[in-house]
Order: structure tokens, then C-alpha cells, then sequence
């Protein structure tokens, strides 16, 4: 199969921020996923340098408009592998061959009879380089750029959109996937409801010159849509390249709300005017805000990539605007959530199941993928590789309509069965017993072929931590592997050499938060109820006072001189330190997963040199020799890490 998908190209009056990024990164991500697949991918970005407002941009910096161009369009480029994005081409609209094929068309569409000249009075946005209809207006402003339009009165050249309006209608009906999500096609639906007019398609030189001169009218330069859309058709080399042929008939575009009109009605119709089929698919999302407000730069909000992928890194920015944003939907970010991400999601659930595993095969198997007895498979082991293959169909079939988020959560789905299969299995326990050697060489052999599903499936999303996955698991990244061949269970070979790698993502310590934050601040006033001495027994306020909670343990080791403390990290669901005097009763890695009650506000204490957050509850008995046991604490079936106890 063949797949050819854009993002749209970005104005360069503005340097590259979270917006772009996200759209650049959802049409790697599907130009990575259907390589994957095993298509021919043609995957296209570039950079849309007409127009008003960027020759003010220009002239605001005392630049010449091409110096000015080269330069921002450069730091989109620049802006891409920093997130591993990679497209196969960056088209420019100053590009030669482009100003020649859009010239081309705009004589052929003229002399097909579908432009004329007229005279025109409207209102202009400025932001928008488009006359906006008095019903787009709210409060007399434009929507999306807050400033009444201008009213202008000229006299341009018009493109015969409204020639094409029932046969746009009728083409959207008869293909519901031509824009999606539904609410977007809905939208472009009814507002074809209503009459459409024709399209201005010029602007006098007399007002501006920084654009493709009109071929059949000199004192006139193209309006920016009628040159920014043709982009995807120069970019591979319309009207008679190779390409051209190879990608058009599957051509999909990514955008997002902001330009869903000119991409749904304008380009469509453009289209059939030339005589060139209409794309195959629309995908239109949502706006980024930054916590919960509109990002702009006179508010000083403005996210930019390259600060992103300096403090969380590439994956974990791609994974979080991936997971976050429900596709269609806007979304908005902040620095807690994508803390939150990186901690929860990719540090515990995933870093700490490969690490684990991984080191359980270094220990017990000697680094050797080993030979599962497939006649020990249990239902447990079943129940897994049946999880696992409904995933992998799951997250085909999201990747393919955009249901990033959704495709993601199928995945963490499994990954919090694997997770919970360890702590059932008990490796670690098995590896006791002699007898057990098969059942345990099972176990491993299932947890590293699972390691490798999950590497596979997060190659589009997260390209570099599956590559060092990948490479963790003995496996030749360079080997050419699809979902068909290798998404589904039973690939791993038996004897493959692992390594242990270093840790996929590292935690990120949040800013050191107080043991005893949870505890609610009283009133001083406030008169204690009274312990009672003499019986032992205390009130119920005496008891509320505890903040006692359900954690989840996300990390244990040893604390070094020491034989009986463990340094634990747990989730209440904001990440502590809790030291325990469990060392000569538990091993850290069988900790790993698990779900204890702890003392939530409990005095910082320091204990050899780590300070305790809290404290681990847990059961004692003596048996008749004295020895004593420790059993931890937990709860009857898994919660919400962080559930209060009482
Ligand atoms: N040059 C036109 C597009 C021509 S395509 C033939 C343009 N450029 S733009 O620089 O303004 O980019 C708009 C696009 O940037 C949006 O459609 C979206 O892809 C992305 N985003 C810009 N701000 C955004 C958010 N706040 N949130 C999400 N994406 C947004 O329009």
C-alpha cells in the first residue's frame, strides 16, 4: 500500500511553538505507523512564505522578505529532527518549481472560464488573509483573532467556488471518511447549507507585492490560499512527476480546526476545478492550550518544541501530546501533567516492567531469552498473549483513525497486566525451587516476547526508546519488520542475547514535597478531644488525625550499610521516599507493583542518611521459636494509588 500525508505548511511570520509541533508530530507518528505497516510512505512538511502578513513581519525587522523567509522557514526545519520527525520532504513555497505549477494552474482555471474579475467590498481579517462572512463574526470580531475585520472595497479576481458547492455536498455524503473527526464534517456540512460565494483569489499590487504574480495579470499577486494549498501538489511533482502518480489517488491532510474551511470547501473545490480527484482524508484536531488559556505571545504562554525536548526529551513529549490530546478535542497543557506522564506512565509502568524483566533475565536465565514449555502455558499466561493480540488489533485500527489517545491506553492496558503478572508469578520465588526451573523459564520467555510486542507498537510514538528497547532485546533494529510479520505473539527466539540497558526514562523529582502536605491544616483553636489514658483507647479525632494511605510501590532498594532498611519510592499518587525495616523479609524486586498501607503524614525522619516520608504498615507474628515473620499490609483488590484509608 501507498500513503502520502502533509501537515500544513506554517506560516513563517512566527517561530515554531506546541501547535506546530503537535501537528508535526501526529503525521510522523502515522507516517511511522504505516511504514510499519509496510506501505510506501511519502510523509510532507514545508513552510507557507506569501502573503501580508509576512511581508510586516519582514519589514518589521528591517529584512527583506526573502531574507526574512529563509530565515524562519529554516528554524521549522530545524525544529523537526530535534523530535525525531522526519519528513521526506520540506516544500517551500518560494520554491521555483511551486510558483511555476501554481502560475500553470491559475491560467488553466482562467481560461477553463472559472475566474473572473470583479469588484469587492467585505470584511477583511487580517490574520486569517480571508474575507469573513458576517455570521463567522463574534462581537463583531473574528473568532479566532479577537480584531474586527477590515472592511475593504476592490476590485480582484474570483474563483467560481460556488459553481462546485453540490457537488462538494454530494461527495461528503457519499464518503464519510473524507473529514474526520465526524463533528468537523458536520460542521462543513451545514455551513455548505447555506449558499456559497465565490472566492477571492488576488490581491492588487498596489497593496501588496510579496506574493506569485497573476500569470494573465501582472498588477495583480495570488492570494495566499490559492498558492499555500497547491503545495500538496507541487510537492510531488504535479502535474506529470512519478510521484505524483504514486501518491495523489491516497492523499491525506492533517490540521486543525483553525483552517478546516479553506482545507474542506476551498481546496476541494480547487481541485475539481483542475480536474484533479479530490484527497482521500481530512484529519482535523483540536487546539493546544497552556493551562487552560489560550496560548499567545502577548499573554507570554508561548510553548516552544525545542524547550520541551531540552527538559523531557523527544519521546516523552511525542508520548505526552499523544496520550493527552483526545484527537478532535482541544487539549491543554502544563508542565505538571506532562510531569505526571513521564513519572506515571513512562518512568513506573513501563521503565520499571522493562527493567525488571530484563534484569530477572539477566539473573535467572543468564541473558538468554529462554525456551518456554509451551504445554506449561496456565490460563494466566493465556490470558496474556489473548491480551496482548486484542491490543495489537486495537491499536491498529485506532492508529489508523487517529485515535492516538485511545491506542495508547491499549497498550498501558497490557502493560499493566504484565505488571501484575510479575507480582502473581513471583520469579523471584520460583527461582527457589529447582522444580520450578520450567515454569520460571516460561514466565521469562513470556515477559521478553512481550517486551517485544511493546517495542514494536511503540516504535511510531516513541521511536528512539523502542529503538533502545529493541536493542536491550538482542533484536536487529535494521531488520526490515512490519505489524503483519511481527505483530503477533510467538516471534522472540529462544537463545537470543539480551542486555541490560540503562533506564528508559528516568523519574523526574519533582520539587521535594513535604511529608504531612495531605494533612489538612487545622485551626489552631480547634480543641482536641482528649486522649483517653487511663483505658488506652482514643477518640475519633485522635484517629482522623492519621492520613493513612493506599501506595503502590514504584521502586525498592537496598539502603547500603544497612541489612534491614529498604529506600522505597511510592505512588500516593505524588511519588515519596518511604524508608522500611523490611530488607531481611522482602526482596526489592518482588516489592516492585505492589499495593501497601502506609502513614502518609508522618514527621520527615532520617534514616542511614535517606529521609522517610511515611511510614510502611505491617503485620508482625513470632512463631514459638521466636523468629519473627512480616507480612506488609495491603488491601483486599487493587485502588486508586493514593485512596484514603480509614
Ligand atoms: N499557512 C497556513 C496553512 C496553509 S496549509 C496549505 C497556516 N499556517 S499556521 O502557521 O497558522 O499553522 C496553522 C496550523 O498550525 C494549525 O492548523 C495547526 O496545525 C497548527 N497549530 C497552530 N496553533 C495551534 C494550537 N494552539 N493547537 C494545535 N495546533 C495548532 O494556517
Amino acid at each position: 500500500m501507498t500513503t502520502y500525508i502533509t501537515t500544513p505548511i506554517y506560516y513563517v511570520n512566527a517561530l515554531p511553538h506546541l501547535g506546530h509541533a503537535y501537528t508535526t508530530i501526529v503525521t510522523d507518528t502515522y507516517s511511522r505507523f504505516r511504514k510499519l505497516c509496510g506501505d510506501d510512505v511519502r510523509f510532507q512538511t514545508g513552510t507557507d512564505e506569501h502573503g501580508e502578513k509576512i511581508s510586516q513581519a519582514a519589514e518589521a525587522e528591517g529584512v527583506s522578505p526573502r531574507k526574512y523567509v529563509d530565515r524562519i522557514s529554516r528554524a521549522f526545519k530545524d525544529a523537526w529532527p530535534p523530535l525525531a520527525i522526519e519528513p521526506d520532504h520540506f516544500i517551500r513555497t518560494t520554491n521555483p518549481e511551486h510558483i511555476q505549477t501554481v502560475q500553470d494552474i491559475l491560467q488553466q482555471v482562467f481560461d477553463q472560464d472559472d475566474i473572473y474579475f470583479s469588484e469587492y467590498s467585505g470584511l477583511y481579517c487580517q490574520g486569517c488573509e480571508r474575507f469573513l462572512t458576517e455570521k463567522e463574526l463574534v462581537d463583531g470580531n473574528c473568532p479566532d483573532h479577537l480584531k474586527p475585520p477590515k472592511e475593504i472595497a476592490e476590485q480582484n479576481y474570483f474563483f467560481r467556488m460556488s459553481k462546485y458547492q453540490d457537488w462538494l455536498i454530494d461527495h461528503i455524503k457519499k464518503h464519510p471518511e473524507f473529514i474526520t473527526p465526524e463533528r468537523y464534517r458536520n460542521e462543513v456540512l451545514s455551513f455548505l447549507s447555506e449558499p456559497l460565494e465565490d472566492l477571492c483569489i488576488s490581491r492588487p499590487t498596489s497593496r501588496l507585492t510579496w506574493g506569485i504574480p497573476l500569470p494573465f495579470d501582472e498588477n495583480f499577486v495570488t492570494y495566499v490560499w490559492f498558492d499555500a494549498l497547491i503545495n500538496y501538489l507541487t510537492g510531488i511533482g504535479y502535474p506529470d512527476g512519478p510521484d505524483f502518480e504514486r501518491y495523489w489517488s491516497v492523499a491525506e491532510h492533517v490540521i486543525a480546526k483553525d483552517i478546516l474551511k479553506p482545507h474542506a470547501i476551498f481546496w476541494p473545490t480547487m481541485l475539481q476545478a483542475m480536474g484533479v480527484p479530490p484527497y482521500k482524508r481530512l484529519h482535523v484536531h483540536g487546539y493546544w492550550n497552556v493551562d487552560e488559556t489560550k496560548m499567545s505571545k502577548s499573554i507570554g504562554n508561548v510553548i516552544r518544541p525545542g524547550e520541551l525536548v531540552d527538559q523531557y526529551g523527544a519521546d516523552t513529549v511525542r508520548y505526552f501530546v499523544l496520550r493527552e490530546m483526545s484527537f478532535g478535542l482541544d487539549a491543554s497543557f502544563s508542565s505538571q501533567a506532562i510531569i505526571d506522564r513521564q513519572n506515571s506512565d513512562l518512568a513506573n509502568d513501563l521503565g520499571n516492567l522493562f527493567s525488571r524483566a530484563l534484569t530477572m533475565i539477566g539473573k535467572y536465565a543468564g541473558n538468554v531469552v529462554p525456551e518456554p514449555f509451551k504445554g506449561l502455558l496456565n490460563d494466566m499466561d493465556r490470558e496474556l498473549i489473548n491480551a496482548l493480540e486484542v491490543m495489537i488489533a486495537q491499536y491498529r485500527l485506532n492508529m489508523n483513525t487517529f485515535n492516538f489517545n485511545r491506542a495508547l491506553q491499549e497498550v498501558w492496558k497490557v502493560i499493566g497486566l504484565l505488571n501484575r503478572y510479575i507480582v502473581t508469578n513471583e520469579p523471584w520465588e520460583l527461582a527457589k525451587n529447582a522444580d520450578k526451573e520450567k515454569r520460571l523459564m516460561t514466565v521469562l520467555y513470556i515477559l521478553a516476547e512481550s517486551l517485544r510486542i511493546f517495542s514494536l507498537v511503540l516504535r511510531p510514538v516513541m521511536p528512539r526508546a523502542a529503538e533502545k528497547m529493541t536493542a536491550a532485546l538482542g533484536l536487529d533494529i535494521t531488520e526490515q519488520v512490519t505489524l503483519d510479520t511481527h505483530g503477533k505473539w510467538g516471534i522472540m527466539r529462544p537463545g537470543t542475547k539480551i542486555s541490560q540497558g540503562r533506564q528508559l526514562f528516568p523519574r523526574i523529582d519533582k520539587k521535594k514535597r513535604q511529608a504531612g502536605k495531605n494533612q489538612q491544616a487545622k485551626p489552631e483553636e480547634k480543641k482536641k478531644e482528649e486522649t483517653t489514658q487511663e483505658n488506652g483507647l482514643i477518640g475519633f479525632d485522635t484517629f482522623q488525625e492519621l492520613d493513612l494511605r493506599v501506595a503502590e510501590i514504584v521502586a525498592a532498594e537496598k539502603i547500603k550499610k544497612s541489612d534491614r532498611l529498604l529506600k522505597l519510592t511510592v505512588r500516593v499518587p505524588d511519588e515519596r521516599t518511604i524508608v522500611a525495616g523490611i530488607a531481611s523479609f522482602y526482596d526489592p524486586d518482588e516489592l516492585i507493583g505492589r499495593q501497601v498501607l502506609i502513614v502518609a503524614n508522618l514527621k520527615p525522619a532520617k534514616l542511614m542518611g535517606v529521609t522517610s516520608h511515611g511510614m510502611v504498615l505491617a503485620a508482625k507474628e513470632k512463631d514459638d521459636e521466636g523468629n519473627e515473620r512480616l507480612v506488609l499490609s495491603t488491601v483486599s483488590d487493587r485502588v486508586a494509588p493514593g485512596s484514603k484509608v480509614g
